[in-house]
Protein backbone atom coordinates (compact mmCIF):
# COMPACT_ATOMS: atom_id res chain seq x y z
CA UNK A 1 0.00 0.00 0.00
CA UNK A 2 1.19 3.43 -0.46
CA UNK A 3 0.62 6.55 1.90
CA UNK A 4 -2.60 7.59 0.49
CA UNK A 5 -3.47 3.99 1.07
CA UNK A 6 -3.49 2.48 -2.41
CA UNK A 7 -2.39 -0.64 -3.70
CA UNK A 8 1.45 -0.16 -4.70
CA UNK A 9 1.74 -1.51 -8.27
CA UNK A 10 1.31 -4.71 -9.67
CA UNK A 11 3.77 -5.74 -12.56
CA UNK A 12 3.78 -9.16 -14.64
CA UNK A 13 5.87 -10.16 -16.86
CA UNK A 14 4.95 -11.85 -20.24
CA UNK A 15 8.29 -13.99 -20.75
CA UNK A 16 8.42 -13.98 -24.77
CA UNK A 17 12.53 -13.93 -25.64
CA UNK A 18 13.32 -10.36 -27.11
CA UNK A 19 9.57 -9.57 -27.49
CA UNK A 20 8.95 -10.20 -23.50
CA UNK A 21 7.16 -6.88 -21.95
CA UNK A 22 5.99 -5.95 -18.67
CA UNK A 23 2.57 -5.51 -18.12
CA UNK A 24 1.92 -2.62 -15.22
CA UNK A 25 -1.37 -2.93 -13.29
CA UNK A 26 -2.21 -0.18 -10.37
CA UNK A 27 -4.07 3.34 -9.76
CA UNK A 28 -2.90 6.62 -11.22
CA UNK A 29 -0.52 4.94 -14.14
CA UNK A 30 -2.13 7.51 -16.95
CA UNK A 31 -1.20 10.54 -14.93
CA UNK A 32 2.28 9.34 -14.43
CA UNK A 33 2.59 7.30 -17.90
CA UNK A 34 5.54 10.37 -18.76
CA UNK A 35 7.46 8.66 -15.85
CA UNK A 36 6.64 4.84 -17.25
CA UNK A 37 7.05 5.24 -20.83
CA UNK A 38 10.10 7.83 -21.04
CA UNK A 39 13.00 5.06 -20.53
CA UNK A 40 11.55 2.89 -23.73
CA UNK A 41 11.76 6.19 -26.16
CA UNK A 42 14.59 7.44 -28.51
CA UNK A 43 13.17 11.00 -28.22
CA UNK A 44 10.57 12.73 -26.31
CA UNK A 45 7.99 12.28 -28.62
CA UNK A 46 5.23 10.02 -28.79
CA UNK A 47 1.80 9.59 -31.02
CA UNK A 48 -1.57 9.02 -29.15
CA UNK A 49 -4.53 6.81 -30.88
CA UNK A 50 -7.69 7.18 -29.17
CA UNK A 51 -11.52 7.48 -29.79
CA UNK A 52 -13.76 10.19 -28.84
CA UNK A 53 -15.62 8.44 -25.89
CA UNK A 54 -11.82 8.40 -23.90
CA UNK A 55 -10.61 11.14 -25.34
CA UNK A 56 -13.23 12.79 -23.59
CA UNK A 57 -12.83 11.77 -20.06
CA UNK A 58 -8.87 11.36 -20.35
CA UNK A 59 -7.00 12.59 -23.36
CA UNK A 60 -5.92 15.78 -21.39
CA UNK A 61 -4.76 13.76 -17.75
CA UNK A 62 -2.64 11.25 -20.51
CA UNK A 63 -1.35 14.83 -22.01
CA UNK A 64 -0.25 15.98 -19.09
CA UNK A 65 1.45 13.16 -17.57
CA UNK A 66 3.44 12.71 -20.66
CA UNK A 67 4.13 16.81 -20.34
CA UNK A 68 5.32 16.07 -17.16
CA UNK A 69 8.20 13.98 -18.25
CA UNK A 70 8.97 16.44 -20.85
CA UNK A 71 7.41 13.84 -23.72
CA UNK A 72 5.37 16.01 -26.35
CA UNK A 73 2.50 14.01 -27.56
CA UNK A 74 0.08 14.56 -30.51
CA UNK A 75 -3.23 12.71 -31.14
CA UNK A 76 -5.64 11.40 -33.25
CA UNK A 77 -8.62 10.82 -31.90
CA UNK A 78 -10.77 8.24 -33.76
CA UNK A 79 -14.99 7.42 -33.91
CA UNK A 80 -15.84 5.11 -30.61
CA UNK A 81 -17.24 1.64 -31.45
CA UNK A 82 -16.46 -1.88 -33.22
CA UNK A 83 -17.30 -0.09 -36.86
CA UNK A 84 -13.93 1.44 -36.12
CA UNK A 85 -12.15 -1.94 -36.69
CA UNK A 86 -12.05 -1.40 -40.42
CA UNK A 87 -10.03 -0.99 -43.12
CA UNK A 88 -10.82 2.92 -43.63
CA UNK A 89 -9.74 4.17 -40.06
CA UNK A 90 -6.89 1.82 -40.64
CA UNK A 91 -5.76 3.55 -43.81
CA UNK A 92 -6.80 6.91 -41.33
CA UNK A 93 -4.52 6.06 -38.66
CA UNK A 94 -1.54 4.97 -40.94
CA UNK A 95 -1.24 8.20 -43.04
CA UNK A 96 -2.22 9.65 -39.48
CA UNK A 97 1.27 8.52 -38.02
CA UNK A 98 3.53 8.72 -41.31
CA UNK A 99 1.90 12.30 -41.78
CA UNK A 100 3.01 13.14 -38.22
CA UNK A 101 6.67 11.58 -39.16
CA UNK A 102 6.65 8.59 -36.61
CA UNK A 103 10.09 6.97 -37.31
CA UNK A 104 11.23 3.48 -36.79
CA UNK A 105 12.17 3.85 -33.92
CA UNK A 106 9.17 6.20 -32.20
CA UNK A 107 6.43 4.94 -29.94
CA UNK A 108 2.58 5.23 -30.71
CA UNK A 109 0.35 4.91 -27.69
CA UNK A 110 -3.00 2.67 -28.28
CA UNK A 111 -4.87 4.40 -25.35
CA UNK A 112 -8.53 2.85 -25.55
CA UNK A 113 -10.29 -0.72 -25.15
CA UNK A 114 -9.85 -3.36 -27.19
CA UNK A 115 -10.87 -1.91 -30.18
CA UNK A 116 -8.27 0.44 -30.11
CA UNK A 117 -5.70 -1.46 -29.10
CA UNK A 118 -6.33 -4.19 -32.36
CA UNK A 119 -6.70 -1.03 -34.55
CA UNK A 120 -3.39 0.37 -33.74
CA UNK A 121 -1.45 -2.50 -32.66
CA UNK A 122 -1.98 -3.49 -36.14
CA UNK A 123 -1.39 0.02 -37.68
CA UNK A 124 1.27 0.15 -35.29
CA UNK A 125 2.63 -3.61 -37.10
CA UNK A 126 2.64 -2.70 -40.51
CA UNK A 127 3.85 0.95 -40.51
CA UNK A 128 7.57 1.25 -41.88
CA UNK A 129 7.50 -2.43 -41.14
CA UNK A 130 6.77 -2.53 -37.59
CA UNK A 131 7.27 -0.13 -34.82
CA UNK A 132 6.90 -0.04 -31.37
CA UNK A 133 3.77 0.67 -29.31
CA UNK A 134 2.44 0.62 -25.84
CA UNK A 135 -0.86 -0.65 -25.21
CA UNK A 136 -3.10 1.66 -22.06
CA UNK A 137 -6.31 -0.28 -22.26
CA UNK A 138 -9.17 1.79 -21.07
CA UNK A 139 -11.64 -1.08 -20.56
CA UNK A 140 -11.64 -4.26 -18.17
CA UNK A 141 -12.13 -6.49 -21.02
CA UNK A 142 -8.86 -4.51 -22.54
CA UNK A 143 -7.06 -4.94 -19.75
CA UNK A 144 -7.34 -8.34 -19.07
CA UNK A 145 -7.72 -10.00 -22.44
CA UNK A 146 -7.04 -7.98 -25.92
CA UNK A 147 -3.95 -5.46 -24.89
CA UNK A 148 -2.16 -8.80 -23.41
CA UNK A 149 -0.62 -11.57 -26.11
CA UNK A 150 -0.25 -9.35 -28.79
CA UNK A 151 -3.15 -10.22 -31.68
CA UNK A 152 -4.18 -7.20 -33.48
CA UNK A 153 -6.47 -6.64 -36.26
CA UNK A 154 -9.36 -5.67 -37.76
CA UNK A 155 -12.42 -6.50 -39.03
CA UNK A 156 -13.83 -7.55 -42.44
CA UNK A 157 -17.32 -7.82 -44.05
CA UNK A 158 -16.38 -11.69 -44.09
CA UNK A 159 -15.69 -11.76 -40.57
CA UNK A 160 -14.52 -10.25 -37.20
CA UNK A 161 -10.78 -9.62 -36.66
CA UNK A 162 -9.71 -11.42 -39.96
CA UNK A 163 -7.12 -9.06 -40.87
CA UNK A 164 -4.47 -8.80 -38.51
CA UNK A 165 -0.95 -9.60 -37.19
CA UNK A 166 0.98 -10.77 -34.06
CA UNK A 167 2.65 -8.10 -33.01
CA UNK A 168 3.67 -7.78 -29.26
CA UNK A 169 3.45 -4.27 -27.40
CA UNK A 170 6.65 -2.60 -25.56
CA UNK A 171 4.95 -2.03 -22.44
CA UNK A 172 1.17 -2.76 -21.02
CA UNK A 173 -0.20 0.11 -18.81
CA UNK A 174 -3.71 -0.93 -16.91
CA UNK A 175 -4.67 2.12 -14.81
CA UNK A 176 -7.50 0.78 -12.70
CA UNK A 177 -8.71 4.29 -12.51
CA UNK A 178 -9.99 4.13 -16.16
CA UNK A 179 -12.47 1.43 -14.88
CA UNK A 180 -14.71 4.37 -13.07
CA UNK A 181 -15.75 5.37 -15.94
CA UNK A 182 -17.08 2.79 -17.51
CA UNK A 183 -20.51 1.86 -17.64
CA UNK A 184 -21.99 -0.74 -15.69
CA UNK A 185 -22.36 -2.93 -19.02
CA UNK A 186 -19.11 -2.14 -20.12
CA UNK A 187 -17.90 -3.31 -16.56
CA UNK A 188 -19.61 -6.36 -17.38
CA UNK A 189 -18.77 -7.03 -20.57
CA UNK A 190 -15.38 -6.97 -18.78
CA UNK A 191 -15.94 -9.16 -16.18
CA UNK A 192 -16.93 -11.87 -18.29
CA UNK A 193 -13.42 -12.45 -19.00
CA UNK A 194 -12.06 -12.33 -15.54
CA UNK A 195 -14.61 -15.39 -14.44
CA UNK A 196 -13.65 -17.06 -17.65
CA UNK A 197 -9.76 -17.09 -16.68
CA UNK A 198 -11.30 -18.43 -12.94
CA UNK A 199 -13.89 -21.18 -14.65
CA UNK A 200 -10.56 -22.41 -17.30
CA UNK A 201 -7.45 -21.64 -15.36
CA UNK A 202 -8.12 -21.49 -11.08
CA UNK A 203 -10.78 -23.10 -9.00
CA UNK A 204 -9.58 -20.97 -5.84
CA UNK A 205 -9.65 -17.93 -8.47
CA UNK A 206 -13.21 -18.04 -9.23
CA UNK A 207 -14.38 -19.04 -5.82
CA UNK A 208 -12.29 -15.66 -4.59
CA UNK A 209 -14.29 -14.00 -7.55
CA UNK A 210 -17.43 -15.84 -6.05
CA UNK A 211 -16.72 -14.30 -3.02
CA UNK A 212 -15.73 -10.91 -4.12
CA UNK A 213 -17.65 -10.08 -7.11
CA UNK A 214 -19.79 -7.36 -5.64
CA UNK A 215 -17.67 -5.64 -4.42
CA UNK A 216 -15.27 -5.39 -7.42
CA UNK A 217 -18.22 -4.36 -9.76
CA UNK A 218 -19.39 -1.80 -6.97
CA UNK A 219 -16.02 -0.02 -7.27
CA UNK A 220 -15.82 3.09 -5.77
CA UNK A 221 -14.35 2.75 -2.30
CA UNK A 222 -10.59 2.02 -2.23
CA UNK A 223 -11.02 -1.43 -0.93
CA UNK A 224 -13.08 -2.27 -4.20
CA UNK A 225 -10.12 -0.95 -6.14
CA UNK A 226 -7.84 -2.80 -4.47
CA UNK A 227 -9.95 -6.30 -5.24
CA UNK A 228 -9.95 -4.95 -8.85
CA UNK A 229 -6.57 -4.81 -9.15
CA UNK A 230 -6.33 -8.13 -7.91
CA UNK A 231 -8.25 -9.28 -10.05
CA UNK A 232 -6.99 -7.81 -13.12
CA UNK A 233 -3.37 -9.24 -11.94
CA UNK A 234 -4.47 -12.37 -11.39
CA UNK A 235 -6.35 -12.46 -14.83
CA UNK A 236 -2.95 -10.79 -16.63
CA UNK A 237 -0.78 -13.45 -14.71
CA UNK A 238 -2.94 -16.55 -16.38
CA UNK A 239 -2.97 -14.94 -20.01
CA UNK A 240 0.59 -14.02 -19.50
CA UNK A 241 1.28 -17.99 -18.78
CA UNK A 242 -0.78 -19.10 -21.85
CA UNK A 243 0.84 -16.69 -24.29
CA UNK A 244 4.69 -17.26 -23.27
CA UNK A 245 3.23 -20.82 -24.23
CA UNK A 246 1.88 -20.78 -27.29
CA UNK A 247 2.31 -17.00 -28.74
CA UNK A 248 0.63 -17.58 -32.00
CA UNK A 249 -2.56 -19.94 -30.65
CA UNK A 250 -1.47 -23.38 -32.16
CA UNK A 251 -2.57 -25.06 -29.07
CA UNK A 252 -3.61 -23.81 -25.28
CA UNK A 253 -3.94 -20.21 -26.22
CA UNK A 254 -7.29 -21.28 -28.41
CA UNK A 255 -9.10 -21.98 -25.13
CA UNK A 256 -9.09 -18.23 -24.74
CA UNK A 257 -11.14 -18.61 -27.37
CA UNK A 258 -13.94 -20.68 -25.45
CA UNK A 259 -17.64 -19.24 -25.86
CA UNK A 260 -15.94 -16.48 -28.39
CA UNK A 261 -16.94 -18.82 -31.73
CA UNK A 262 -20.81 -18.45 -31.86
CA UNK A 263 -22.36 -18.16 -35.33
CA UNK A 264 -23.49 -14.68 -36.37
CA UNK A 265 -27.45 -14.05 -36.42
CA UNK A 266 -28.09 -10.01 -37.37
CA UNK A 267 -25.16 -8.42 -39.51
CA UNK A 268 -25.65 -4.93 -40.29
CA UNK A 269 -26.56 -3.73 -43.78
CA UNK A 270 -23.11 -2.71 -45.53
CA UNK A 271 -21.39 -5.34 -43.44
CA UNK A 272 -20.85 -3.15 -40.35
CA UNK A 273 -21.09 -4.80 -37.08
CA UNK A 274 -23.85 -5.23 -34.64
CA UNK A 275 -24.41 -6.09 -31.14
CA UNK A 276 -26.94 -9.09 -30.72
CA UNK A 277 -30.46 -8.94 -29.89
CA UNK A 278 -31.72 -8.16 -26.23
CA UNK A 279 -30.82 -11.54 -23.88
CA UNK A 280 -33.62 -14.00 -23.39
CA UNK A 281 -35.09 -14.00 -27.25
CA UNK A 282 -34.50 -17.01 -28.69
CA UNK A 283 -31.55 -16.00 -30.85
CA UNK A 284 -29.96 -15.99 -27.65
CA UNK A 285 -30.85 -18.99 -26.24
CA UNK A 286 -29.96 -20.80 -29.83
CA UNK A 287 -26.74 -19.12 -29.74
CA UNK A 288 -25.93 -19.66 -25.80
CA UNK A 289 -26.58 -23.45 -26.36
CA UNK A 290 -24.18 -23.44 -29.87
CA UNK A 291 -21.62 -21.48 -27.42
CA UNK A 292 -21.91 -24.22 -24.54
CA UNK A 293 -21.09 -26.62 -27.53
CA UNK A 294 -18.19 -24.98 -29.08
CA UNK A 295 -16.69 -24.71 -25.75
CA UNK A 296 -16.57 -27.89 -25.00
CA UNK A 297 -15.27 -28.81 -28.29
CA UNK A 298 -12.27 -25.96 -27.74
CA UNK A 299 -11.29 -27.04 -24.55
CA UNK A 300 -10.85 -30.70 -26.14
CA UNK A 301 -9.16 -29.21 -29.11
CA UNK A 302 -6.58 -27.16 -26.81
CA UNK A 303 -6.47 -31.15 -24.59
CA UNK A 304 -7.68 -28.95 -21.42
CA UNK A 305 -9.16 -32.06 -19.84
CA UNK A 306 -6.10 -33.98 -19.64
CA UNK A 307 -4.31 -30.80 -18.89
CA UNK A 308 -6.50 -28.73 -16.91
CA UNK A 309 -6.41 -30.43 -13.07
CA UNK A 310 -8.20 -27.45 -11.54
CA UNK A 311 -9.69 -26.10 -14.31
CA UNK A 312 -13.32 -27.16 -14.91
CA UNK A 313 -15.49 -26.82 -18.03
CA UNK A 314 -18.70 -26.01 -16.41
CA UNK A 315 -21.92 -26.26 -18.34
CA UNK A 316 -23.70 -23.04 -19.51
CA UNK A 317 -26.22 -22.38 -17.37
CA UNK A 318 -27.93 -20.97 -20.01
CA UNK A 319 -28.22 -23.85 -22.10
CA UNK A 320 -31.72 -25.02 -22.26
CA UNK A 321 -30.54 -28.55 -21.80
CA UNK A 322 -28.66 -27.43 -18.07
CA UNK A 323 -31.68 -26.06 -17.83
CA UNK A 324 -33.62 -30.00 -18.17
CA UNK A 325 -30.56 -31.35 -16.07
CA UNK A 326 -31.01 -28.31 -13.22
CA UNK A 327 -35.11 -29.11 -13.08
CA UNK A 328 -34.06 -32.97 -12.65
CA UNK A 329 -31.36 -32.79 -10.44
CA UNK A 330 -33.52 -30.69 -8.46
CA UNK A 331 -36.45 -32.73 -7.95
CA UNK A 332 -33.77 -35.66 -7.17
CA UNK A 333 -32.24 -33.59 -4.61
CA UNK A 334 -28.89 -33.78 -6.29
CA UNK A 335 -26.13 -31.01 -6.48
CA UNK A 336 -24.10 -31.20 -9.90
CA UNK A 337 -26.17 -29.09 -12.28
CA UNK A 338 -24.04 -26.81 -13.10
CA UNK A 339 -25.27 -24.69 -9.90
CA UNK A 340 -23.55 -25.46 -6.52
CA UNK A 341 -25.54 -25.91 -3.01
CA UNK A 342 -24.87 -23.88 -0.02
CA UNK A 343 -27.31 -25.47 2.95
CA UNK A 344 -29.39 -27.95 0.43
CA UNK A 345 -30.59 -24.80 -1.88
CA UNK A 346 -28.50 -23.36 -5.30
CA UNK A 347 -25.86 -20.97 -4.12
CA UNK A 348 -24.90 -19.04 -7.06
CA UNK A 349 -24.67 -19.96 -11.17
CA UNK A 350 -21.85 -21.33 -12.38
CA UNK A 351 -21.27 -20.26 -15.94
CA UNK A 352 -19.19 -20.46 -18.68
CA UNK A 353 -18.08 -16.74 -19.39
CA UNK A 354 -16.63 -14.66 -22.43
CA UNK A 355 -19.95 -15.71 -24.78
CA UNK A 356 -19.27 -13.03 -27.11
CA UNK A 357 -18.40 -13.99 -30.90
CA UNK A 358 -14.85 -13.74 -31.83
CA UNK A 359 -12.46 -14.41 -34.87
CA UNK A 360 -14.15 -15.15 -37.87
CA UNK A 361 -17.65 -13.95 -36.64
CA UNK A 362 -19.36 -11.56 -38.85
CA UNK A 363 -21.26 -9.45 -35.70
CA UNK A 364 -20.44 -7.61 -32.86
CA UNK A 365 -18.56 -7.92 -29.77
CA UNK A 366 -21.32 -9.85 -27.85
CA UNK A 367 -20.67 -7.79 -24.73
CA UNK A 368 -24.66 -8.35 -23.84
CA UNK A 369 -23.84 -12.35 -23.70
CA UNK A 370 -20.85 -11.31 -21.43
CA UNK A 371 -22.41 -9.04 -19.65
CA UNK A 372 -25.14 -11.66 -18.66
CA UNK A 373 -22.70 -14.70 -18.14
CA UNK A 374 -21.06 -12.25 -15.90
CA UNK A 375 -24.10 -11.19 -14.18
CA UNK A 376 -24.84 -14.41 -13.55
CA UNK A 377 -21.82 -14.88 -11.32
CA UNK A 378 -22.28 -11.32 -9.20
CA UNK A 379 -26.05 -12.57 -8.52
CA UNK A 380 -27.31 -15.62 -6.81
CA UNK A 381 -29.68 -17.47 -8.16
CA UNK A 382 -33.37 -17.23 -7.27
CA UNK A 383 -34.03 -21.19 -7.08
CA UNK A 384 -37.61 -20.63 -8.06
CA UNK A 385 -36.81 -18.90 -11.17
CA UNK A 386 -34.42 -21.87 -12.05
N1 LIG B 1 -6.59 -8.81 -29.33
C1 LIG B 1 -7.14 -9.67 -28.52
O1 LIG B 1 -6.51 -10.61 -28.01
C2 LIG B 1 -8.60 -9.47 -28.16
C3 LIG B 1 -9.18 -10.23 -27.14
C4 LIG B 1 -10.49 -9.99 -26.82
C5 LIG B 1 -11.22 -9.01 -27.49
N2 LIG B 1 -10.62 -8.30 -28.48
C6 LIG B 1 -11.35 -7.25 -29.19
O2 LIG B 1 -11.65 -6.22 -28.26
C7 LIG B 1 -12.80 -5.50 -28.75
C8 LIG B 1 -13.74 -5.26 -27.61
O3 LIG B 1 -13.04 -4.54 -26.60
P1 LIG B 1 -13.82 -3.54 -25.62
O4 LIG B 1 -14.93 -4.26 -24.96
O5 LIG B 1 -12.80 -2.86 -24.79
O6 LIG B 1 -14.51 -2.55 -26.66
P2 LIG B 1 -14.35 -1.00 -26.94
O7 LIG B 1 -12.97 -0.62 -27.18
O8 LIG B 1 -15.36 -0.68 -28.01
O9 LIG B 1 -14.85 -0.32 -25.57
C9 LIG B 1 -16.17 -0.55 -25.13
C10 LIG B 1 -16.87 0.78 -24.83
O10 LIG B 1 -16.26 1.38 -23.72
C11 LIG B 1 -15.93 2.73 -24.00
N3 LIG B 1 -14.78 3.06 -23.17
C12 LIG B 1 -13.50 2.64 -23.30
N4 LIG B 1 -12.79 3.03 -22.24
C13 LIG B 1 -13.59 3.73 -21.44
C14 LIG B 1 -13.43 4.38 -20.19
N5 LIG B 1 -12.27 4.33 -19.50
N6 LIG B 1 -14.50 5.00 -19.65
C15 LIG B 1 -15.70 5.02 -20.31
N7 LIG B 1 -15.92 4.41 -21.46
C16 LIG B 1 -14.88 3.76 -22.03
C17 LIG B 1 -15.71 2.79 -25.49
O11 LIG B 1 -15.91 4.09 -26.00
C18 LIG B 1 -16.77 1.79 -25.97
O12 LIG B 1 -18.01 2.45 -26.08
C19 LIG B 1 -13.38 -6.34 -29.86
O13 LIG B 1 -13.10 -5.74 -31.09
C20 LIG B 1 -12.67 -7.67 -29.75
O14 LIG B 1 -12.51 -8.32 -30.99
C21 LIG B 1 -9.33 -8.51 -28.82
Amino acid sequence: MNAGGERAMDAVRVALGARSYEVRIGSGLVTRAGAEIAPLLARPKVAIVTEERVAALHLETLKAGLAAAGIEAQALVLPAGEATKCWGELQRTVEWLLAAEVERKDMVLAFGGGVIGDLVGFAAAILRRGIRFVQIPTTLLAQVDSSVGGKTGINSPHGKNLIGAFHQPALVLADIDMLDTLTPRDFLAGYGEVVKYGGLGSLAFFEWLEANGPALAAGGSAANKTLRQEAVRRSVQMKAGIVARDETEQGDRALLNLGHTCPARADEPGGALALPPSPGSDGDETRSGRCAGRASRCRRAAGADAAGQEGRCRPDPLHPRARHRRRVCRRRGRSRCGARRAGGRPRRAVVHAGSGPEDGDRKGDGGRARARAAAEILIPLDPAKR
